[in-house]
């Protein structure tokens, strides 16, 4: 079989089996399995692919295919300017969640060696972020997941970043002070979970699963900037929240879809 045969049968394949992006999917399965660019899956549209290249990339298929998320399978995934490594010990990070770094960035601005805390850090990806564009920042980042953890430090070595590492309940047992607290919580109702996309079923539930974390960073979070990703159905009730709390400068931000999903506030008692 030609690639070009090989690239329209995996299309279709994932077609049946409901994913949204059936191509770009299709694309970058075999392009990693078949260690090519993605654009030479056009430029070698007639060249044969080996019964080896089939069998590396009709497990990586087969696996898309049941829907585990794309980012498990490639086992990295792009995330502001850096590739994260990505695998079930870790949530995968969402393009929404480059909107709070981008939204960090803007509050930290003309803060000169900001102390930030990243609460629910998973691969790493917010921390790592911010690290990134901003390195005089000392940066901490929590879970209470070892696992996960143990995918942010890979990923800090990766990079080539340094960052503090703490497995500890939200901000427990942190001195601070923080000019910044980040968290992207999980808040996704139980009752939700069901009616959500088969892929979130490979990502560690307590990474997605609402238990109150929201409301409990915002009690006792006491420290500089607060912002928070939330539910966009939830954003302008957590808005109000702030505010009762006695938070200065609460803001609701959007993401790139237009949903209300950034909420940020300024402790200031
Ligand atoms: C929605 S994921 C976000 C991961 C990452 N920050 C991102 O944006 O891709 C939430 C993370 O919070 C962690 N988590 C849940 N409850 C926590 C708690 N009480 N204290 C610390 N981390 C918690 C989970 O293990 C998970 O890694």
């Amino acid at each position: 079989m030609t690639l070009a045969e090989v690239l329209n049968g995996t299309v279709e394949y994932l077609t049946a089996r409901g994913i949204d992006t059936p191509r770009v999917d299709a694309e970058l399965l075999l392009a990693h399995a078949l260690e090519l660019q993605r654009i030479e899956l056009y430029t070698q549209h007639d060249r044969p692919v080996t019964e080896a290249e089939r069998t590396r990339a009709r497990d990586l298929v087969r696996r898309r295919g049941e829907r585990e998320p794309l980012a498990y399978v490639l086992g990295d995934w792009d995330f502001c300017r850096l590739t994260l490594k990505t695998d079930k010990r870790a949530l995968v990070p969402r393009p929404e969640t480059e909107v709070v770094v981008e939204r960090c960035l803007v509050l930290l601005d003309g803060t000169s060696e900001p102390r930030i805390v990243d609460v629910g850090t998973g691969t790493g990806a917010i921390a790592l972020a911010l690290k990134h564009e901003r390195p005089d920042a000392h940066v901490t980042a929590t879970d209470r997941s070892a696992d996960a953890l143990a995918l942010a430090a890979e990923n800090a070595r990766e990079n080539a970043l340094e960052i503090e590492l703490v497995e500890t309940d939200l901000l427990e047992g942190l001195p601070g002070p923080f000019d910044l607290v980040v968290s992207n919580p999980p808040y996704v109702a139980e009752n939700e979970l069901e009616a959500l996309e088969p892929e979130l079923a490979y990502e560690p539930q307590d990474a997605l699963v609402d238990r109150g974390q929201t409301q409990r960073l915002i009690e006792t979070a006491r420290f500089g900037w607060l912002v928070l990703e939330v539910h966009e159905a939830r954003a302008q009730g957590i808005a109000a929240e702030l505010q009762r709390a006695g938070f200065a400068d609460v803001h609701v931000s959007q993401d790139l879809a237009g949903r209300d999903r950034i909420v940020e506030g300024r402790w200031i008692q």
